[in-house]
């Protein structure tokens, strides 16, 4: 079977183009007719079906709000969306992407959610050098061993949040937690980066609980957690995943009796839905709906006039993706393929976000504060600062 990936690779030894040479530009926008350019294409590889659809349809209507902001042009190309529901499915990543790029001809790739699914897309881009930026998976290899001059991220590393929450729980007093979370990159990652720092504060993880991605039958070990009496709960869950466990911890009466915690992940989006079931949960993430800064009073009325939906941490960085391409694309008059010219706009950007500012790593990763939020009377409220300026460690990038 020839699948689209070695079409890919075919096309190119046919081109004899060099993979990954930085293009210098000498872009002129194809025109069509007297004073209209070639739209921009831009890729969406997003979830639009299962537990993280959510999350998909808030990062493309937030992007698609800032885009009519900026006037509904990037680098002064009119754009036209290729969207394309990735399923979070890793198996179909990489021929999704290469789809977009072969079939679609996508100038610009936005995407995705799902860790496994990010890793596969980067793979493509990086590959065929076609700019993508990241507007939620948290894959260390994106912007750690796998970075890569044409690919960003305008949310986090899986790390970051994680790291945040350890300190907090420490000076909460707990002393011993047991984890929960999803088998795959970003449940291994976040969890790792809260144990390196609840460890370094003096806590023990007694319990690590994997289930399989997308399951959400915790009956039975919340029914362990029970037994094991930690002094608190640390998970990772997100969308639908997340309305389930936060319905099913209080459902099995552990609400009251063992404290919980996670990135904000499992509360951001689902509040709604989970109710009096909420109250009271302590996270660590770069985003609070109620943050008092310009951009954000802004946003986030802006963000439910066109939806009817809240703002969310997910719209945030779907938003903040548009700004970050219309700043680079701007420089280059629209040209995606300006390489080192448009890569150094965008790193050098400092993002005026709903979250506040924050400023782009050589990594390409966004250096960012962590806030505490704690979800009083159905709203996660801000706390305080859980660490400023939080930058992953990139551990093995090396942009060549
Ligand atoms: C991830 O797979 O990286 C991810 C998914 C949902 C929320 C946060 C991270």
């Amino acid at each position: 079977m020839t699948t689209l990936i070695s079409q890919l690779s075919r096309r190119r030894l046919l081109l004899g183009t060099a993979a990954g040479a930085a293009a210098i530009s000498t872009f002129t926008p194809t025109r069509f007719a007297i004073g209209q350019t070639a739209k921009l294409k831009v890729g969406l590889m997003l979830p639009y079906s299962g537990t993280y659809a959510s999350l998909g349809n808030n990062i493309t209507d937030a992007f698609k709000l800032r885009l009519a902001e900026v006037g509904g042009k990037l680098g002064g190309r009119d754009v036209e969306f290729v969207q394309l529901d990735d399923e979070s499915a890793p198996p179909k990543a990489k021929d999704n992407a290469a789809r977009l790029i072969t079939k679609d001809k996508v100038d610009v790739l936005v995407g995705t959610v799902h860790s496994g699914v990010a890793a596969g897309m980067a793979a493509v881009a990086r590959e065929e050098n076609v700019l993508m930026v990241c507007p939620n998976a948290g894959a260390a290899e994106l912007t750690g061993k796998n970075c890569s001059p044409n690919v960003f991220r305008t949310s986090f590393s899986n790390w970051q949040p994680g790291y945040a929450c350890g300190p907090v729980m420490a000076k909460d007093g707990k002393k011993t937690v047991v984890t929960m979370t999803w088998n795959y990159p970003a449940g291994h990652e976040q969890i790792n980066g809260f144990k390196e720092s609840f460890t370094a504060n003096g806590g023990k993880v007694i319990k690590e609980i994997l289930l399989d991605f997308p399951k959400v039958e915790f009956q039975a070990y919340l029914t362990e957690i029970a037994a094991l009496k930690p002094d608190a709960v640390f998970v990772f869950f997100s969308g639908d995943g997340a309305v389930k466990f936060i319905k099913d911890y209080a459902g099995a009466g552990l609400k009251a009796k063992i404290p919980l915690y996670a990135t904000g992940f499992l509360t951001d989006g689902v509040l709604q839905a989970v109710g009096n079931d909420a109250e009271g949960i302590k996270t660590t993430l770069h985003y609070v709906p109620g943050l008092d800064n310009p951009v954000n009073k802004k946003f986030v009325p802006a963000f439910k006039a066109a939806t009817k939906r809240e703002a969310d941490v997910f719209a945030v960085q779907g938003y903040d993706t548009c700004t970050l391409l219309s700043v680079g694309l701007d420089a280059v008059k629209g040209d995606a393929k300006a390489g080192r010219t448009l890569y150094s706009t965008m790193q050098n950007t400092i993002v005026d976000s709903p979250r506040g500012r924050f400023t782009i790593s050589a990594a390409h990763n966004p250096v960012q504060d962590f806030y505490v939020r704690q979800v009083k009377n159905g709203q996660d409220v801000l706390l305080g600062v859980a660490v400023k300026a939080l930058a992953d460690p990139a551990a093995g990038c090396n942009m060549g």
